[in-house]
């Protein structure tokens, strides 16, 4: 087991006890993905599931991905695992298999998760291709792709609590289950697919509530229509220049703001430039929005 904070690193050698050999190892790091896979040679030699599962968001609109964050989400979800598959690959028994953790992120349009979501799809092109690859050596390669789970992840995404219980609320709305999973739900479709599911390779496994399998509308779901909406559909509006202008620089303010809040938050190696950058693009922003009149406002005195 591998991990990069002290205290991650101690709970699981707590609970997982001498038999288990848990490694501080950064998932992004070629020189400790090489060290963990020479340490695991002398320890156990050969080993049966390797599970690809470290990887984190950083929820970014377009407009605001700056090259830190490309990288960042490119070299934590999709390189590391790549190197982590080539080193280790060659230690594996005849007949186990590896197991990549996506997301629901890789087939779903999400907002804000446009590097996050092509990084997990890179992990499930690599469950396809690989699996085909590694046939002649009898690896099984497959993904589990996630929904939202139980985990500390969404208060490290989304720092400021008021925040992250609003994005909890919103997204088990669109759950079918109309709950989160959890861990041990991933633990069992992982152990599933690495000793169970023998005649299974290159697949993709979603455990997602249903999420990313249908649409789901509570209202419609008795299979009666949905009751007639007096809205304009939102593709048939003509657009409105002023209105989503400031609404945009508004939303990009909001997104800068709140990756500024992720770094300070996490342990990220971000260099003071990238940060410097990103104060520098906040007041842009706020320069922008002082000079484009808020329509909100003007409604307001009319
Ligand atoms: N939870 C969800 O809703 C959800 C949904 C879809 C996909 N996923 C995916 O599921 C996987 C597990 O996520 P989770 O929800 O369990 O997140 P989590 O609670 O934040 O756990 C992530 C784990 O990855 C490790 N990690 C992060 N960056 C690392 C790095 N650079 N090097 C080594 N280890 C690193 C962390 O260890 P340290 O704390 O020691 O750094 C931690 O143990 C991720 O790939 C995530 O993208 C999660």
């Amino acid at each position: 087991m591998t991990g990069r904070s002290q205290a991650g690193l101690e709970s699981a050698r707590k609970e997982l006890g001498n038999e288990a050999l848990v490694v501080s190892s950064d998932a992004r790091s070629l020189t400790d993905i090489d060290a963990l896979a020479a340490q695991v040679k002398v320890e156990f030699d050969t080993f049966d599931l390797l599970f690809v599962n470290a990887g984190f968001s950083i929820p970014t609109p377009l407009d605001s991905v700056t090259e830190a964050i490309y990288d960042e989400m490119f070299n934590l979800n999709s390189k590391g695992p790549f190197f982590a598959i080539q080193k280790l690959v060659p230690l594996i028994n005849r007949g186990g298999s590896v197991v990549l953790t996506t997301s629901v992120a890789n087939v779903k349009g999400l907002p804000g998760q446009v590097t996050y979501g092509a990084a997990k799809a890179a992990l499930r092109s690599f469950a396809r291709t690989l699996a085909a690859e590694l046939v002649p050596h009898e690896i099984r390669v497959n993904a589990v792709s996630p929904g939202p789970i139980d985990t500390p992840i969404l208060d490290k995404v989304f720092p400021d609590k008021n925040v992250a219980a609003e994005v909890r609320e919103k997204t088990i709305g669109m759950i079918p289950m109309r709950r989160f999973g959890t861990s041990e739900e991933i633990g069992k479709a992982v152990l599933f697919l690495a000793f169970e599911a023998t005649f299974t390779t290159g697949a993709e496994l979603p455990v997602d509530g249903g999420w990313s399998r249908f649409e789901f509308d509570a209202s419609t779901a008795n299979g009666q229509p949905p009751p007639p909406s007096s809205e304009e559909p939102v593709m048939a509006r003509t657009p409105n220049h002023s209105v989503p202008e400031h609404g945009r620089f508004r939303r990009a303010l909001a997104a800068v703001s709140a990756i500024l809040q992720v770094m300070d938050s996490t342990n990220f190696d971000y260099t003071l430039d990238r940060i410097e950058l990103l104060e520098q693009e906040v007041g842009r922003l706020k320069e922008k929005l002082r000079q484009i009149p808020d329509p909100a406002a003007v409604d307001a005195q009319v």
